[in-house]
C-alpha cells in the first residue's frame, strides 16, 4: 500500500446547505425540501450550522478559508438578518481573513428586487441566479415558482446592487424545446451581460418525478444542434468555458467550484453536505458526510451521530482526482496531481500514455489538458483511471 505523501495542505473552501425550497421541482434530485407552506426553522437550522462547524474545528486547525458557498435548495429564503448572524458566528469561529469570494443561489422567485443589496451590506459578493428559461411555457413544464418577468427583475437587482459577480444558471434540452427555442434563451441571458454563465443540460434524474413520468425531450440530433449553436454564441458573447458547464469574463471564474475541479479541501456544513478534508500529518484524506433529513439534522447538527467521515482509499484517488481535474478545460500542471492526491504521478503514466495515444489528452512536461475529442467523451477518459 502506498503511502501518501504531501508537502501542503491544499486551499480550503466552506460549503453551506440550505436544503428547503417553496416548492421541489420535478427534474431535481438535490438535497432539497419543499415548504409546502409551512415555516422556515430559519433560526434554529442557524443554530445548528453553528454548531456543526465548532464539531468540524479540530480537524482544520491554523488553516483558512478562502470562499464560501451557500448552496441549496434555496438560500435565499434565509433572510439577510440571518445569514448575517451565520457569518458573524462564522467569523468568531473561523479565520475569514483572506476570503475572497461568497457565493449565494438565489432562486427567482423568492422575490429578490430589494434583497440583493441587503445580501451585499453583509457580505456576499457574488450571487448565482437560478434562471433555467426566459419562456414561460418552458418554466411552467419544469414546475418553476417564477416567471421570466422574476428572472428580468432579479438580474436587474443584481446589477443595481452592485454585484459584479453573478451567475445565470440556465439549462438547455428542455421538454419540447426547439434548438430555436434553446437559442433564444441563452441570446436573451447573453443580452443581459452575465459576468458568468452556468449551461446544463436538463438531465432526467432517478428518483424524481420526471424520470417516473418522463417529459418528451429533443431527440438526440436537435439536442447536438443546440450545443454547437450555443458554443457559438457563448463564445461570440465572449464568455470563456473553463469547465466542462461553466462560462466565464476573464477573472469571474467561481473561485470556490474550480476549488472543488482543482481538489481542493472543503468543510460542508448542513443537512446532507459533503466535505473534503485533508489530513496532511496522518497521510490520509477525509470524506465527511451529514445526515441528510433536515429534521434529522437539526437535532443531531454539532454531534457524532450527524457525521459519517470515511478515508479516501489510496487507490480511488488517481480516479477522484481526474472526475474533478479534467472538468477543467484548460486542465492542470502536473504537480497538482501529487500536490493533492500525495501520490507519484508514475501510478497513472501508464494510462496517461494511452489517453496521449488515443488523441484523449495532451501531456508535456509541465501540463495534462483534454483535447476537444477528450472533451467530448470525458466520462470514458475519467473511468481508465477507475481502479482495477
Ligand atoms: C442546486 S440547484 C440550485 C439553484 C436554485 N435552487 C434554483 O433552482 O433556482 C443548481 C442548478 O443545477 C441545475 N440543475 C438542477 N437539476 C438539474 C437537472 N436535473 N439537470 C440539469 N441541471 C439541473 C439548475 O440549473 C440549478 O439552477
Ligand atoms: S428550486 Fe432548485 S434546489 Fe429547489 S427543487 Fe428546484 S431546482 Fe431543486
Amino acid at each position: 500500500m502506498q503511502l501518501l505523501q504531501f508537502t501542503e495542505n491544499p486551499p480550503l473552501a466552506l460549503y453551506v446547505h440550505l436544503p428547503w425550497c417553496v416548492e421541489k421541482c420535478p427534474y431535481c434530485d438535490f438535497n432539497s425540501h419543499g415548504l409546502k407552506g409551512g415555516t422556515l426553522p430559519e433560526g434554529d437550522y442557524i443554530d445548528a450550522l453553528l454548531r456543526d462547524v465548532e464539531r468540524e474545528l479540530p480537524l482544520i486547525w491554523g488553516r483558512s478559508i478562502e470562499t464560501i458557498f451557500l448552496g441549496g435548495g434555496t438560500p435565499s429564503l434565509f433572510s439577510p438578518e440571518a445569514l448575517d448572524r451565520l457569518f458573524s458566528g462564522l467569523r468568531a469561529l473561523l479565520d475569514l481573513r483572506f476570503c475572497r469570494e461568497v457565493t449565494l443561489e438565489v432562486n427567482p422567485g423568492t422575490d429578490m428586487a430589494t434583497r440583493l443589496s441587503e445580501y451585499r451590506g453583509i457580505g456576499i459578493n457574488r450571487v448565482s441566479i437560478g434562471v433555467q428559461s426566459f419562456s414561460d411555457d418552458s418554466l411552467k413544464r419544469l414546475g418553476r415558482i417564477h416567471d421570466h418577468r422574476a428572472a428580468l427583475r432579479t438580474i436587474e437587482a443584481a446589477h443595481d446592487a452592485g454585484l459584479d459577480s453573478f451567475n445565470i444558471d440556465l439549462m438547455f434540452g428542455l421538454p419540447e424545446q426547439s434548438a430555436e427555442q434553446a437559442e433564444q434563451d441563452l441570446r436573451q441571458a447573453l443580452s443581459l451581460e452575465p459576468p458568468h454563465l452556468s449551461w446544463y443540460q436538463l438531465t432526467l434524474e432517478p428518483n424524481t418525478p420526471f424520470a417516473a413520468h418522463p417529459p418528451v425531450l429533443p431527440e438526440d440530433e436537435t439536442m447536438e444542434a443546440m450545443v454547437d449553436a450555443g458554443l457559438g454564441q457563448l463564445a461570440q458573447a465572449g464568455l470563456q468555458q473553463y469547465e466542462v458547464s461553466a462560462f466565464a469574463r476573464t477573472g469571474h471564474q467561481c473561485q470556490h467550484n474550480v476549488n472543488y475541479w482543482q481538489f481542493g479541501d472543503y468543510l460542508g456544513i448542513g443537512a446532507g453536505a459533503h466535505g473534503k478534508i485533508t489530513l496532511a500529518g496522518e497521510s490520509r484524506i477525509e470524506r465527511r458526510v451529514r445526515t441528510r433529513h433536515p429534521a434529522a439534522y437539526l437535532r443531531q447538527a454539532g454531534t457524532d451521530d450527524a457525521i459519517e467521515a470515511n478515508n479516501v482509499p489510496t487507490n480511488e484517488l488517481p480516479f477522484e482526482f481526474m472526475l474533478n481535474a479534467l472538468r477543467l478545460t484548460g486542465g492542470f500542471d502536473v504537480p497538482l496531481f501529487t500536490q493533492r492526491t500525495g501520490l507519484p504521478i508514475k501510478v497513472i503514466s501508464d494510462t496517461l500514455h494511452r489517453l496521449e495515444r488515443d488523441e484523449l489528452i495532451t501531456w508535456t512536461m509541465t501540463h495534462i489538458q483534454p483535447t476537444k475529442r477528450g472533451a467530448r467523451y470525458l466520462n470514458d477518459v475519467i473511468s481508465r483511471f477507475l481502479p482495477d
